[in-house]
């Protein structure tokens, strides 16, 4: 019961801000959680680790690097499952880079790209859950793990099991942070990179991040009703008379229309029932003279609550 009691703590932290839970949240309890996705905004596949006590980051294997990190909840899946799939997924926190580098971590001169970087993937701690990330840059064997020990704390860690006596640079962002720590072999060479000693095995820094200001934050984007419309139906239904695949919704509400219906035609009266029929189950009964391509179905696609707010805003057009 541990989430239990972390949750309960955040929320005595936030003071009444909800952090309500949706279907879609992906939970993060007593045990690390992995998760391969894209995040809302972020260009490459990414691996999400979310870790007990609310630290989260995403590890974008291109760079072979950590990019983000956030504090609060882990992720809200809803773009990954909303039926087309490949929207992406949303940290449910502040997010904050850790820098754009193409590629952090260098070998001997902290300015020249590596000529070969090898993401393989990670394994992960049996007990915590845990990832390390395991990478190799110009044959240079690297294993780093990421945590926290604290809000707007990031500890960074890397392994060089290989002991090749060669110096290394990490690039940090360096509008970032407010304080680094820096391990054992570690020095500053430039505004934002370390300089790791040839003879270091293990090195690690710790990053104090400038406070968000806004941490804990669920970050809802809802899509308002005249999104949905163009996002899922302006491709077959105009607003302003124009006939395309299906019928025009200008002057949708209380229009009379001629369907067919188990095979005989008939009235209706454009009403929240028929439209709802129209959006679950557009077979049910087809609008004569487009019988040609059918619609889609949207009962797996549209939530109830995006369906309100679909018909709310198609009430409203004249
Ligand atoms: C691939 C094209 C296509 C898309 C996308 C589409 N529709 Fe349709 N729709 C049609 C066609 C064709 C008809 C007429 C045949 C029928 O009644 O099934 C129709 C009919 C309707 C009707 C009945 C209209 C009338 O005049 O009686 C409603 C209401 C409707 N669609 C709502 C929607 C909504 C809401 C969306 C977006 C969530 C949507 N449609 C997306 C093709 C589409």
């Amino acid at each position: 019961m541990r989430l239990l009691k972390i949750s309960s703590l955040l929320l005595c932290l936030l003071g009444g801000v909800a952090l309500a839970q949706r279907e879609t949240d992906v939970v993060v309890r007593d045990k690390t959680v992995v998760q391969r996705c894209v995040l809302v905004g972020a260009s490459a596949r990414m691996v999400a680790v979310g870790m007990p006590g609310g630290f989260n980051y995403a590890f974008d294997g291109m760079r072979c690097a950590p990019v983000e990190v956030w504090f609060g909840g882990f992720l809200d899946f809803n773009g990954e499952t909303n039926g087309r799939g490949g929207n992406g997924c949303k940290p449910l926190g502040a997010r904050r880079s850790l820098g754009m580098d193409p590629v952090p971590f260098r070998l001997r001169d902290p300015d020249a790209l590596p000529d070969s970087v090898l993401f393989r993937g990670y394994r992960r701690n049996a007990q915590t859950g845990e990832p390390t990330f395991l990478f190799e840059v110009d044959g240079v064997r690297v294993e780093q793990r990421v945590s926290s020990s604290g809000a707007d704390c990031v500890t960074l860690e890397l392994v060089f099991p290989g002991g090749e006596p060669v110096e290394k640079f990490y690039r940090l962002n360096p509008s970032a942070h407010v304080l680094v720590e820096l391990g054992e072999g570690i020095r500053w060479s430039g505004p934002g990179i370390l300089k790791i000693a040839a003879a270091v095995r293990k090195a690690e820094v710790k990053i104090q991040l400038k406070a968000s200001g806004k941490a804990f934050v669920r970050e809802v984007v809802e899509l308002t009703g005249a999104d949905l419309y163009r996002n899922f139906c302006s491709a077959c239904h105009s607003t302003d008379g124009t006939k395309l695949i299906g019928p025009t919704f200008k002057g949708l509400w209380g229009r009379e229309e001629v369907v067919t219906r188990n095979g005989k035609s008939g009235n209706v009266t454009v009403d929240e029932a028929y439209v709802r029929e129209s959006i679950l189950n557009p077979q049910a009964a087809i609008v004569q003279g487009y019988e040609q391509v059918p619609m889609a179905n949207f009962s797996d696609v549209l939530t109830k609550e995006q369906i309100e707010r679909l018909m709310d805003y198609l009430k409203g057009l004249e």
